[in-house]
């Protein structure tokens, strides 16, 4: 399976992702997790990347394009994948078409989990993630275990401002590609609002729906 996890930020596109793609056979692709190790390693991406991240602005598609469809071609991904956080503008969505299209492969799912602008303030402040395992975890919502509290770190871009910011651009550059998915009948929309382990049911119960 081919599928795409779009949503706002805080949506729990990370947390749902990590839930399901074993069970799936396919591989996670997180673009923000590539352009954060990016920003680690020191590399010449990440330098470039690191101001755009900070602020909660989208990293220009020029840098952002090839490191994912050079990603999704490797062996591991020729199963599927799980792509989280790209695509993420109508430039990335054509780009990412044309790179299906020129391997011919098909995408089946484009899966939207939706959550208020209300919650998400609050779900990405208390975010809190394990260095070490690479889990996600809510201060309040999915506590950590008391083993791992003291490694956990908090995300740069993770402040109320950049969290702001970040929403602005989801609404501005990265909903208007839901209808692009929608108008090809791809696209399965999740209520994100609830328990983790509800909308884990909800996203199999949906991709069950499709056969
Ligand atoms: P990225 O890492 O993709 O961040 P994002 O899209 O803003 O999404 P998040 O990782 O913040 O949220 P999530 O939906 O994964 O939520 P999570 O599961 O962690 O991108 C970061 C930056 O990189 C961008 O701002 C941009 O600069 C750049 N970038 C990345 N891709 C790009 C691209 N394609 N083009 C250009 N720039 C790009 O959950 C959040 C919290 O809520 C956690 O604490 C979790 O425990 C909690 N939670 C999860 N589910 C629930 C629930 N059901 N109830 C209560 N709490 C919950």
């Amino acid at each position: 399976m081919r599928m795409i996890l779009v949503g706002p930020p805080g949506a729990g596109k990370g947390t749902q992702a990590a839930r399901l793609v074993d069970a799936l056979s396919i591989v996670h692709i997180s673009s923000g997790d590539m352009l954060r190790a990016a920003v680690k390693d020191g590399t010449e991406l990440g330098r470039r990347a690191d101001e755009y991240m900070q602020a909660g602005a989208l990293v220009p598609d020029s840098l952002v394009i090839d490191l994912v469809l050079e990603r999704i071609a490797r062996p591991d991904a020729s199963a599927g994948f799980m792509l989280d956080g790209f695509p993420r503008t109508r430039p990335q969505a054509e780009a990412l078409d044309a790179a299906m299209q020129a391997a011919g492969k098909q995408l089946d799912v484009v899966l939207l989990i939706e959550v208020p602008d209300a919650l998400i303030v609050e779900r990405i402040t208390g975010r809190r993630s394990d260095p070490e395992t690479g889990a996600i975890y809510h201060l309040t919502f999915n506590p950590p275990p008391a083993s791992v509290e003291g490694r956990l770190v908090q995300r740069r871009d993770d402040t109320e401002e950049a969290c702001r910011a970040r929403l602005e651009k989801y609404h501005a550059e990265t909903a208007p590609i839901v209808p692009y998915y929608e108008e090809r009948g791809l696209l399965l929309r999740v209520d994100g609002v609830g328990g983790l382990d509800e909308v884990t049911d909800r996203i199999r119960r949906a991709l069950d729906s499709r056969g």
